[in-house]
């Protein structure tokens, strides 16, 4: 047991499938290092997304590609160490996975171990549940991710909503049916309309968690980053800001470099 953190009822897969009976929502949020982790954690987060959104979000690639499983092992130990109640899920990175099944449990075992993480997600329907089955072999949880799957960007080349029509509707929901039968514990539902992501959520007994889905889904991710607006650029209908603190910090750095030029700071009270 570790000394330095305080007990409390961890989230676990079993509490997300308990809260989907019991009609409580899920509320997941990214997180990519120690601090930004401890303080979604106090206020009480279910789960954290180590997002290879990373990419984007902390690294200013264009697309979530560039992420290597090194990069996205240190930011999940980052986070680990300021975990103490939510549960941590890590996404595999384009190219650990893809290539076959062993390679997918190679690199599930490396974020496991090396970084101390809760479980994996991993993007895609039934061309990866050979790989969910052999990485739920060696006792890890897997998150799967449908809708719109960023690493396969290049493939539909653009943002827009997926499944918009029947036939790409319905092979979502067989892809979510094929995910829940390989043994996933939730699935991310990432833009697609309400009403399909509902019928999704309805038909499965594991958790769906939306992000761009609507409010009938069992929860809700959004990328820190964005939610609490340091970034600016990034304005998605689905996107709810809470604060804008782009602005609220370029207007303090911009007061300190004003202090440090009129030599108002630091003062007789900050000096040694
Ligand atoms: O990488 C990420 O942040 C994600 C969320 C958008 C679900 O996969």
């Amino acid at each position: 047991m570790s000394v330095h953190k305080k007990e409390v009822k961890k989230v676990t897969t079993h509490v997300l499938q308990e809260m989907k009976r019991g009609g409580e929502k899920i509320a997941m949020l990214t997180a990519y290092d120690y601090t930004s982790a401890l303080i979604v954690d106090a206020a009480g987060i279910d789960v954290i997304l180590v997002g290879d959104s990373a990419s984007n979000v902390m690294a200013g690639h264009e697309t979530t590609l560039p992420i290597t499983l090194d990069q996205m092992i240190y930011h999940a130990s980052s986070v680990i160490r300021a975990v103490n109640r939510a549960l941590v899920v890590v996404d595999l990175p384009f190219g650990s996975y893809q290539g076959n099944s062993k390679e997918a449990l190679n690199s599930s075992i490396r974020i496991m171990k090396e970084a101390g993480a809760h479980a994996v997600k991993l993007e895609g329907g039934r061309e990866v549940v050979e790989s969910i089955s052999r990485i739920l072999t060696a006792g890890i949880p897997v998150m799967g991710h449908l809708g719109l799957t960023p690493q396969s960007i290049y493939k539909f080349g653009t943002y827009t909503v997926r499944a918009k029509e029947e036939e790409e509707a319905q092979r979502l929901i067989d892809d979510a049916h094929a995910l829940e039968k390989a043994g996933c514990f939730a699935i991310v539902l990432e833009k697609v309309p309400a009403t399909l992501a509902k019928r999704v959520a309805d038909g499965l007994t594991i958790p769906v968690i939306g992000i761009g889905a609507g409010g009938g889904v069992d929860g809700q991710v959004l990328v820190y980053h964005d939610m609490v607006g340091l970034t600016y650029e990034f304005q998605p209908r689905f996107l709810r800001r809470y604060l804008n603190l782009y602005d609220e910090i370029k207007g303090a750095v911009g007061r300190y470099i004003g202090d440090v030029k009129s030599t108002d700071f630091p003062n007789e009270k900050e000096s040694y």
